[in-house]
């Protein structure tokens, strides 16, 4: 969608909608103005309830010439005094869903005139552009009637400083295509989005953005002796790889922040396989390593002045004659030995190679994504990702940047205790303990293999995908772990 920015008073300009924000229990200046050109409609319907500024509801009224704007998309605030960026991201978000269903492709916005002017633009722009997001490349027929947004015009007021906004509008579309390149990754289907697909992407990323890229084959994971995450590969056609990404934003000095994607492109179970219903959504166990992607993809648009290093283990998990199998006994590249108990519990077997692995970067921090366990959907819902860690300093800061772009987080401990049904009787480990603290086991797993290096593991099992519509986020695809990743990063 194209954004411009221009200064104009929101009543004299001439637009197929404008947007404006409606408090519960306030009526501010734009307000009270619409509802006079409107001869009172915007009050009556306050009073008869049809209309009443709660949060993310919305309304479209027709102007009949009563102003330059041939419609009012009203869209509720909440209350005044809790007005917070995420409300004003979420509003716009319902503001654009609610132009989509009317179909209106452009229009014009005053949204951010309700917050502070140094942060709300980009709340606002961000909303826009999250709630808008559609994947519809599969639909073959009526093509032509798809809907698609032309263009939003943000109205800057008189002496509001335009070239800031300019850069503020271009932080936020480069946060949202970095979240858009996830949320594509994640609703391709595993027939299309398949390791070398990742791979592809990563070199592509490469090019566009002047990035280091290097992908370790199939014979060089062997030589390495990457034997988890290959024995994960093992089952399918699909070769899995280790896909490596640089950005240096910082130059030469500097340990890179290392982030670490779960990619399997599919996840059947393997030979233990999953039940059949519900399985589709397992084409979404990349996400994690979407999240990677489309985070050094918005890092580097935004030039953000740090070193960064993606790691991405990529294999598809299926049963085969060649797949790896219950009771079998791998050594992973830290030289530890893992009794497989549980095919299933392929996530955190690629993912401990790959973290292996990124102690040779020296990383200052390292933080993994993955839709690792089940468990952590039935303790968290869909509503925030599990977050564990062996530094509490990179936790808390984790959490912050959580709370402050709308991705929530919530820690869950990992005491050394939990490790205990880990134990194998013929190896050092095993891959899958009981169903009892299902997502900490997983995360206990994973700290073996970081050495000393600070750490923290989000699981986001149940928010990298929505079976419901949210503001910011259209049913399907959420992209999640991108906006934290880039509000984490610009913290530091
Ligand atoms: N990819 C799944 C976890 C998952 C479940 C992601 C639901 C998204 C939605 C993971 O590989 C898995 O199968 N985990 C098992 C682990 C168990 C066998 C120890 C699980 O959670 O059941
Ligand atoms: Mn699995
Ligand atoms: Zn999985």
């Amino acid at each position: 969608m194209k954004i411009d920015v221009i200064s104009a008073t929101p009543l004299k300009h001439t637009t197929p909608a404008l947007i404006i924000g409606c408090f519960e229990d306030v009526r501010d200046e734009l307000f009270s103005a619409c509802d006079a050109a409107l001869e009172g409609c915007l009050g009556r319907m306050a009073v008869s309830r049809e209309f009443c500024g709660k949060l993310n509801s919305t309304r479209l009224v027709h102007t009949l010439g009563k102003l330059p704007a041939e419609r009012l998309l009203l869209v509720g605030l909440g209350k005044r005094a809790e007005l917070v960026e995420e409300r004003l991201r979420q509003a716009s978000g319902s503001a654009v869903q609610a132009l989509r269903a009317a179909k209106v492709a452009s229009f014009a916005t005053s949204l951010h005139l309700v917050g502070k002017p140094e942060s709300a633009l980009e709340a606002v722009c961000e909303g826009a552009l999250l709630g808008s997001y559609g994947f519809e490349l599969y639909k073959t027929k009526e093509r032509a009637e798809l809907f698609s947004f032309e263009g939003m015009t943000l109205l800057l007021p008189k002496g509001g400083n335009r070239q800031e906004a300019v850069a503020r509008v271009a932080a936020a579309a480069a946060v949202c295509r970095g979240v858009s390149l996830a949320r594509d990754l994640v609703s391709h289907p595993g027939n299309v989005a398949t390791t070398g697909y990742l791979a592809e992407t990563a070199r592509e990323l490469a090019v566009r953005h002047k990035l280091l890229c290097e992908i370790l084959e199939l014979d060089e994971l062997e030589l390495l002796g990457m034997n988890a995450l290959l024995a994960v590969g093992k089952g399918s056609v699909e070769p899995p790889r280790l896909i490596v990404l640089e950005y240096r934003g910082a130059g030469d000095s500097g340990r890179p922040v290392v982030m670490v994607g779960k990619g399997i492109t599919f996840d059947s179970g393997g030979i233990s396989i999953k039940p059949g219903a519900g399985m589709e959504e397992m084409k979404t166990d990349m996400a994690g390593a979407a999240a990677v992607l489309g985070a050094l993809e918005a890092a580097a648009v935004l030039k953000l002045p740090v070193n960064l290093v993606g790691i991405i283990p990529t294999a598809e998990n299926m049963p085969d004659g060649k797949a790896y199998k219950p009771g079998d006994v791998l050594t992973s590249l830290s030289g530890q030995t893992i009794e497989i108990t549980n095919t299933d519990a392929e996530g955190r077997l690629v993912l401990c190679d790959a973290l292996h692995y990124a102690q040779k970067y020296k990383p200052a921090a390292m933080i993994d994504l993955a839709t690792l366990t089940g468990a952590c959907v039935v303790a968290l819902g869909h509503e925030a990702s599990g977050l564990m860690g062996n530094d509490q300093k990179l936790v808390n800061a984790l959490k912050k940047a959580g709370e402050s772009c709308g991705e929530r987080v919530w820690e869950l401990p990992l005491w050394d205790e939990y490790g205990e049904v880990m134990k194998s009787d013929i190896a050092d480990l095993k891959n899958a303990g009981s169903r009892d603290g299902g997502s900490i086991t997983a995360g206990w797993f994973l700290k073996q293999f970081v050495g000393k290096t600070h750490w923290a593991h989000l699981d986001i099992a149940g928010t990298a995908w929505s079976d419901k519509t949210r503001p910011c986020s259209p049913k399907g695809a959420t992209g999640v772990g991108v906006r934290l990743l880039i509000e984490y990063l610009r913290g530091r």
